[in-house]
């Protein structure tokens, strides 16, 4: 009781900033008084916010009318789920303190594959009854405030165990009103990248022919050593135009460290973006010291990367850690992923997104050598963007609707190709060797039309056995991912 809870002084602290994902479903939770209507008038627009006084006041005209409450929260999902649907922000005014009210909210943000976030306001009850106390109109009283103070309490455990992607508690008033709110873009969204650019397919270490193709694509490579004697490149090209890599830059070839090094400075000079694919995704796990299975070319990569400095490596590390899943460029016109990406996942951001913009649709099965059987997800593809991927090495690139992979198998001894854009043309130079062996051959045009992304003869060997129909169920079955735990955001504030 004598904790004050008016504790901070104006000069205090540090106003809180609470980030939050500008795609998001965002939930208040606090006992009545806790101030959350106030805090979402200020930071939200007012069609953001969806306030279950309000659906009750739209039903009865009395927004404290707890009779119309289940009605109330039937248009509240609905219109949550509308809005999320379409890709909008959204935040549920609600007290939000018990789990039966939570859960419904976090299932309709997984589905459509949107972050959640919680904003708790967390105080001493007698900040709450203060609130209320000085409410015009309306008090809600002590006992409802005691009996919402005591579920918060017990939701404690509760709260850190759903998955938010960010929690925020905010332990006084004073806390919540000073606090700022920043939007953050997701990190798939770089939808003010206009182009025009250069979208190059899986490198995996094959550097010569990665400068070979730039040189004919127009850019200016230069070489250069930093402070530390550390090679660089610089790559410019003069018309502006940049690069975007589909991910898989290391293992299987002879030049990992020179592909990466001039990535990372191209990225980091802002000529380029890459999206992380499931090599490099194996590159960063094992930096960070999880165990993973040295195979499918991933030695070359322990073996180069071996030599060189520590603090090389921690760049690599910084530099992979921040790779997106996808991106969505040209005011959305475009969507870059490893390997590829259905529209209804297009700018959105949930494990199941990254696993599919990695691993790709699969079956769920995998055949005799355990590789998994991949889905031709293109074939059905309708969305309006143009999707640009790798990840299954085809021996030319065709356009399936609006899709087109562009992973012409450098290291296996075919080719490296980049799709320009807008001008949708082909640029390709040949491999100089052969570095690796293919796990499976390289799928020809044919190939690319039917149902599974396999070899003619290994579809006739599973004629009757891989039932397609049955694998929208399974497409979360990829079993390289499902290992893993999903590389959700680190970050929780
Ligand atoms: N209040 C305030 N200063 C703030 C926040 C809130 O003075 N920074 C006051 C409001 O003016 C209001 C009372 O505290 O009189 C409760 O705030 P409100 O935003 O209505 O709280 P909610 O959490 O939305 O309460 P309920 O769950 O009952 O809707
Ligand atoms: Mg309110």
């Amino acid at each position: 009781m004598d904790r004050p809870f008016h504790s901070e002084s104006v000069s205090g602290p540090r106003p809180r900033r609470l980030v939050i994902p500008a795609l998001s479903l965002v939930l208040l939770v606090g006992p009545s008084g806790s101030g959350k209507s106030t805090f979402a008038q200020r930071h939200f627009r007012s069609t953001e916010v969806l306030s279950s006084d309000f659906f009750r006041a739209m039903i009865t005209d009395d927004e404290a009318d707890q009779s119309a409450t289940r009605e109330a929260f039937e248009l509240l999902h609905r219109v949550a789920e509308g809005r999320l649907r379409r890709g909008r922000l959204t935040v549920i005014d609600a007290t939000n303190t018990r789990r039966d009210a939570r859960l419904p909210l976090i299932e309709l943000a997984r589905r459509y594959h949107v972050p959640c976030v919680a904003i708790i306001f967390d105080y001493p009850l007698e900040a709450y009854l203060a609130n209320d106390q000085q409410r015009p109109g309306r008090q809600v009283g002590r006992g409802v405030i005691e009996r919402q103070f005591a579920q918060l309490e017990e939701n404690r455990a509760a709260l850190v165990e759903e998955p938010f992607q960010r929690r925020y508690w905010l332990r006084s008033p004073q806390e919540a009103a000073s606090a700022i709110v920043v939007r953050r873009p997701l990190p798939s969204d770089r939808r003010w990248w206009r182009g025009p650019f250069d979208i190059v397919g899986d490198v995996h270490g094959c550097f010569d022919e990665l400068v070979e193709l730039l040189e004919h694509l127009g850019y200016q490579v230069a070489e250069q050593r930093n402070r530390s004697g550390e090679r660089q490149y610089l790559v410019a090209h003069p018309g502006g135009r940049r690069l975007v890599f589909v991910g898989d830059l290391v293992d299987r070839g002879p030049k990992i460290v020179p592909v990466l090094q001039l990535a990372m400075s191209a990225v980091a000079r802002g000529r380029a973006a890459a999206v992380m694919g499931n090599h490099d995704r194996k590159l960063l796990r094992y930096l960070e010291g999880h165990q993973v299975r040295i195979a499918h070319g991933f030695e070359a990569s322990v073996e180069q990367l071996a030599v060189e400095s520590e603090e090389f490596r921690q760049r690599v590390w910084r530099f992979l850690r921040k790779l997106p899943h996808h991106l969505v460029l040209d005011e959305g016109r475009l969507v870059v992923a490893h390997a590829g990406l259905p529209a209804e996942y297009h700018g959105r951001d949930s494990p199941v997104v990254r696993r599919i913009a990695l691993f790709g649709m699969t079956t769920g099965e995998v055949d005799e050598r355990g590789l998994p059987i991949r889905l031709n997800w293109a074939l059905d593809y309708r969305g309006r963007a143009l999707v640009v991927y790798g990840h299954t090495p085809v021996t030319e690139p065709v356009w399936i609707n609006r899709t087109i992979n562009i992973d012409t198998g450098c290291v296996f001894g075919h080719r490296l190709t980049a799709l320009r854009y807008p001008e949708l043309e082909l640029v390709s130079v040949p491999a100089r060797h052969a570095y690796a062996a293919p796990p499976r051959r390289l799928l020809t045009p044919d190939e690319l039309t039917q149902p599974l992304l396999l070899p003619s003869e290994e579809l006739a060997e599973l004629q009757g056995e891989v039932l397609v129909e049955e694998t929208s169920a399974a497409v979360a079955g990829s079993p390289e991912f499902e290992r893993d735990r999903a590389p959700e955001s680190a970050a929780q504030e």
